[in-house]
């Protein structure tokens, strides 16, 4: 019995020794096994406490329980120990290393551009208006003076919807003979606007004269995706009614705002145009050395006019008082133009390959 009890300390210490000794918990776990796992040293010792006389084994088994506990805790400090070693990083940290930044997001180049024609504009007074993208034949083309029969009015060149309210005239695309039908609801048909120029009616049907506004906004045409054509795309408008208003104003503001956007070596001309709203009309070309680059001399650009007095009627307007120029132009030009982007549709992709470089 003396002999049997004299082993238990000397074996717990060589088996605390070990266990504190494992350099990692692959070790530490044979170590385990060595000494308290079902063929270990220690679990040995413990299954000889049959062997001892019944008088023995009450102080042996105390102290080889006593011996166990002790060992487990050790272990499991030692594991906790190893497990954070594990855990923490192999290189040494150097805190005075500068901190990982986040990636900042940037806007689209669409709306950069748009951005800059907006911060030009407010350079010389006009706000930003908007209308809706859904709107009525009325806002769109009637009240803009343009006829029934007019082709952008076509079935084939706008996205008509089908009316919601019930009693109107609804389309639907088994109308076949469409001029009869169109105008005949008073103008209440809806579509996707075509332009932005249904924001002018908009506008001064809201508020009384003087008018100066920019309309920044998204479009919508039938026409099949190419390099420089999409069913949506953006346009600004530009709209300023105040009495004794002269195409002169509206040569020079055209010309500030393209060198502001596009940089001091702009020209620009204006060539006669018909459209409905406007009296006289114009298209307006733009050059610089980028339109030269591309290998022309001018680029078509944009449409202006001095406002129609029949538009300025149907708004209650009197045009014997009132003067004013609008101008409409697209966004997406621009910006093919002062990237050097040769597809249009590059922009509705957002390709993060493409977006990154703007
Ligand atoms: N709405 C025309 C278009 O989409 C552009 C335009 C031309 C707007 C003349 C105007 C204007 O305000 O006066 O092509």
């Amino acid at each position: 019995m003396a002999g049997f009890l004299d082993e238990i300390e000397p074996l717990k210490q060589t088996a605390l020794a070990e266990l504190k000794a494992a350099a990692d918990l692959a070790a530490l776990e044979q170590t385990k096994g060595a000494w308290i796992g079902p063929h270990g040293k220690f679990t040995a010792l413990m299954k000889q406490l049959g062997t001892l006389s019944k008088e023995e084994r009450p102080a042996a088994g105390k102290l080889i329980n006593a011996a166990k506990v002790e060992l487990e805790s050790a272990l499991t400090s030692h594991r906790e120990e190893l497990e954070l070693k594990a855990a923490l990083p192999k290189e040494p940290t150097d805190f005075t290393l500068p901190g990982r930044r986040r990636a900042l997001g940037k806007l689209h180049p669409l709306t950069q551009v748009t951005e800059d024609i907006v911060r030009a504009f407010r350079k010389i007074g006009f706000a930003v208006a908007d209308g809706p993208e859904i709107e009525d034949e009325y806002h769109c083309f009637d009240a803009l003076n343009t006829p029934a029969d007019h082709p952008a009015r076509d079935m084939q060149d706008t996205f008509y919807l089908a009316n919601p309210s019930p009693g109107s005239a609804t389309l639907s695309p088994s109308d076949g003979e469409r001029d009869g039908v169109r105008g005949s609801d008073g103008g209440k048909t809806l579509l996707l606007r075509t332009h932005t120029s249904s924001v002018q009616i908009r506008v001064m049907k809201s508020q009384p004269p003087p008018v100066r506004i920019i309309v920044p906004g998204r479009v919508y045409r039938r026409d099949n995706a190419d390099a420089t054509h999409n069913p949506t795309f953006h346009q600004i408008e530009g709209l300023y009614v105040d009495k004794g208003v002269t195409v002169g104003d509206l040569k020079g503001t055209v010309e500030f705002v393209f060198r502001e956007i596009m940089g001091s070596d702009v020209k620009i001309r204006f060539r006669p145009h018909y459209f409905s709203y406007t009296e006289p009309s114009y298209e307006i070309d733009f050059t610089n050395a980028l339109v030269k680059k591309m290998g022309k001399d001018w680029l078509e650009i944009a449409g202006c006019g001095m406002v129609h007095p029949q538009v300025f009627e149907n708004v209650g307007y009197d045009p014997e008082i009132w003067t004013g120029w609008a101008f409409g132009f697209g966004i997406e030009r621009i910006a093919m133009l002062r990237y050097g982007i040769n597809d249009i549709r590059l922009f509705y992709e957002n390709d993060v390959r493409f977006l990154k470089q703007f």
